[in-house]
Order: C-alpha cells, then sequence, then structure tokens
C-alpha cells in the first residue's frame, strides 16, 4: 500500500478529470498524496536543496550536536540505562520562514532561491485549493477567501525547514511525533534518500516513500473542518535514522488568525443538517492556534471542542 502518486501537469491537458478524479481520490481516502509533474521547475528544486544543505552545514550542525535539548536529554536517558524513551522532544532541528524573517546570514543565496521556491509554492497551494473547491462542489475561491478572512487579512503562507540528523539511538526518539497538522494546506519537499515520514492509515504505519523533486500534499485540520470532514487531517510522524541527516523543507498555507473557519455551507446541506449539534465547530484560527501550540501531539478532536463558539 502506497499514497496516490498524481501527475499534476495532467491537470491543464486532455486527462484534466481523470487528474482531478486522482486529487479526490488523495484528499478523501488518503489526506496525503505525492505530486510528479507540479510545474516547479528541477533547476529550482535542485537550487533549494543546496542551499538549505549548505545552511544546515554552515549554522546549524554544529549547534544541534554541541548544545540542542534532545542531544543532551538522549544521552543523559542513555546514561541511566533505564529502557525508557524520550517522550516530549523531537530530534529536529528546525528554522521558520515567512515573508518577513531574519534571513540565515551566512548561506550565499538562500534568501533569494528561498523567496523564489515559497512564490511558485504558494501558487501551487492555490491551484490545488482551487481544484479542491470544484471537487468539493463549492465556488471556485472558496478555500483561498476563507482562509484570507475578512478585509485587509491575509492568508498565512509559512515554510518550515526541517534537518533530522542521524541519531545513534533510533529506538529512544522520535524525529517528529505523531500529530496532524493545524492548518490548510501542507506542501512538502522531503529528502531524495533519507526516509523517515509515515502516516497512519486503517491503524497501520506507512511510509511516505521519497520520490526526487515530487512535492507532498496533506490537509490539516482547517481542510477538515471546512470541508465538513470529507477530507480529513490525517496523522503522521518522522522516524529518525541511524545513517544520513533527511531534510524536509513543509511550507503550510494557513487561514489568517482573524479568519473564521467553518464548515461550508453547501457541504452542510448536503451530508449533515445537524452540524452544529454534533459536527464541526465554528471557531476563529487563532483561538484554535492557541489551542494547538499546547495540543499538537493529541488528537484534534478535543480541539476542535475547545475553540467550539457554535
Ligand atoms: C510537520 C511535518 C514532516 C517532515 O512539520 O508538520 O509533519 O517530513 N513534517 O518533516
Ligand atoms: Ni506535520
Amino acid at each position: 500500500m502506497a499514497i496516490p502518486v498524481i501527475d499534476f501537469s495532467k491537470l491543464d491537458g486532455e486527462e484534466r478529470a481523470m487528474a482531478m478524479a486522482q486529487i479526490a481520490n488523495g484528499c478523501e481516502e488518503w489526506g496525503f498524496f505525492q505530486l510528479v509533474n507540479h510545474g516547479i521547475s528541477v533547476e529550482l528544486l535542485e537550487r533549494v536543496k543546496r542551499v538549505s544543505s549548505e545552511c544546515y552545514k554552515l549554522e546549524r550542525e554544529e549547534k544541534f550536536f554541541k548544545n540542542s535539548a534532545p542531544v543532551k536529554l538522549l544521552k543523559e536517558l542513555v546514561e541511566k540505562k533505564s529502557g525508557d524513551k524520550l517522550e516530549n522532544i523531537d530530534w529536529e532541528d528546525v528554522f521558520l520562514l515567512s515573508d518577513d524573517n531574519e534571513w540565515p546570514p551566512k548561506t550565499p543565496g538562500f534568501k533569494e532561491t528561498m523567496t523564489e521556491y515559497r512564490a511558485e509554492l504558494k501558487k501551487l497551494a492555490e491551484k490545488l485549493m482551487e481544484a479542491m473547491d470544484e471537487n468539493l462542489g463549492i465556488p471556485k475561491g472558496y478555500i483561498k477567501k476563507a482562509f484570507n478572512g475578512g478585509e485587509g487579512e491575509k492568508a498565512f503562507f509559512g515554510t518550515k525547514v526541517s534537518h533530522y540528523p542521524p541519531c545513534p539511538h533510533p529506538e529512544m526518539v522520535n524525529g517528529l511525533r505523531a500529530h496532524t497538522d493545524a492548518g490548510g494546506v501542507i506542501l512538502l519537499f522531503q529528502d531524495d534518500e533519507v526516509d523517515g515520514l509515515q502516516i497512519l492509515k486503517n491503524g497501520e504505519w506507512i511510509d511516505v516513500k521519497p520520490i526526487p523533486n515530487s512535492i507532498v500534499i496533506n490537509t490539516g485540520d482547517q481542510i477538515e473542518v471546512l470541508s465538513n470532514g470529507r477530507y480529513k487531517s490525517v496523522w503522521h510522524r518522522v522516524n529518525v535514522m541511524p545513517n544520513g541527516t533527511r531534510r524536509s523543507i513543509a511550507s503550510f498555507y494557513n487561514p489568517s488568525y482573524n479568519a473564521t473557519i467553518e464548515p461550508a455551507t453547501q457541504l452542510i446541506k448536503k451530508e449533515n443538517k445537524e452540524v452544529n449539534q454534533f459536527g464541526y465547530p465554528k471557531f476563529v484560527f487563532g483561538d484554535y492556534m492557541s489551542v494547538y501550540t499546547k495540543q499538537k501531539f493529541l488528537p484534534k478532536e478535543p480541539r476542535f471542542q475547545a475553540v467550539r463558539t457554535v
């Protein structure tokens, strides 16, 4: 069993109906799928890989192994020989990019390349969201508009550059603990070779096998709510490996903090008249994020309950 691989270039050709059906299946049955021929040039992707790895090597790797909390805690635990596992931490080095972050100062070309990459990925996210609108039977632009919230608001497009360094005791710590993603549409550019990402499907953890230069798509908690549960936000995790540093670059198209999120009216009418009693809540995304930061590694249902306003 493997997550679907979809040729995104077919969306603009004679086989559009087939590509749309594959996207619908990826969203409804899996919550995760891989896009190939997505229109982002290999030349740009190769540059993204190069500057990310250079930045990690130049500016971060040494600090991770010398000073980071997971390294210190794992060392202590190994010395104790208790047989315990590290439960509340991830074996991960992360830095976040947005439109106005501080850029890593020492890596030539990083800012220019990542700015170009983020602009391309944002366009890809918007194209995908339109495909989702159409597949869900809601007006074109609905998801984008919902995520952009009230007047003058802007959806948040962020990028998380992660490295999972090799770990001497991979059975004792997670790369990234199991969670569902808080936001909207997530576009992940993962390592060509070092694997580790898994999703939970029918109670089983399934590998998301690296396909060089593909983009892995998944839908977050906000798409689950907006689609009234038609598209699920799926549990996933990253295992650490004894050899090789895994790079992964996750970009997320999220609602603005002031945006109100609720199931699309069209989908409530069709599927569940009693939605306000039993189904998904209506809430402000910023309130959701306050809960999420405390409960990221727990099931999402209590988060939905915690922010319910109707
Ligand atoms: C995340 C995530 C997966 C990865 O950042 O939310 O799931 O491969 N990342 O790094
Ligand atoms: Ni995630």
